[in-house]
């Protein structure tokens, strides 16, 4: 499975996103070389966990984001943000149901659509909202003053 890489083009405007999306394609990665390993394959449902407790904390800090830009399409995006999370987190819980199922869970395709979902959400989603982001005061302070304490999924 190849790398995913961040590049410039991928920039939304915001460095904490920025930086967020950058966090996520290492996640992604690092779930991709623990699979493809049959010794780290324990590290794989850690990865999980990972991607999905750092997807959750990214998602949050860039609803305060869009909100405070007054982006007019947050709700659509908000709801990608849900679906994205139910989805891992049913993968997650796939683990329970025992290791053979689990070396199945993190496979090609997986890792293929985790990747192109992350592309997407960077490429069109974040490029959508950028114009209204990027030169907004508001937006700027909220990426900055977020704090992990907001996040409020799972809970
Ligand atoms: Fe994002």
């Amino acid at each position: 499975m190849a790398l995913m890489q961040w590049n410039e083009k991928m920039s939304v405007g915001v460095i904490e996103l920025d930086a967020d999306h950058k966090e996520l394609i290492k996640v992604i990665n690092q779930l991709g070389a623990n699979a493809e390993d049959e010794a780290r394959r324990s590290a794989t449902r850690q990865s999980l966990f990972a991607l999905l407790r750092y997807a959750e904390y990214h998602f949050a800090r860039e609803e305060k984001v869009m909100a405070a830009c007054q982006y007019p399409d947050i709700r659509e995006h908000e709801l990608e943000h849900r679906d994205f999370v139910e989805r891992i987190n049913r993968l997650h819980r796939r683990f329970d149901e025992g290791p053979e199922e689990a070396a199945a869970i993190v496979d090609e395709a997986l890792l293929t659509f985790l990747q192109d979902w992350l592309k997407h959400h960077i490429l069109i989603e974040g490029m959508a909202y950028r114009p209204h982001a990027e030169h907004s005061p508001a937006a700027r302070e909220a990426a900055k003053s977020f704090k992990a304490s907001e996040v409020w999924w799972s809970r």
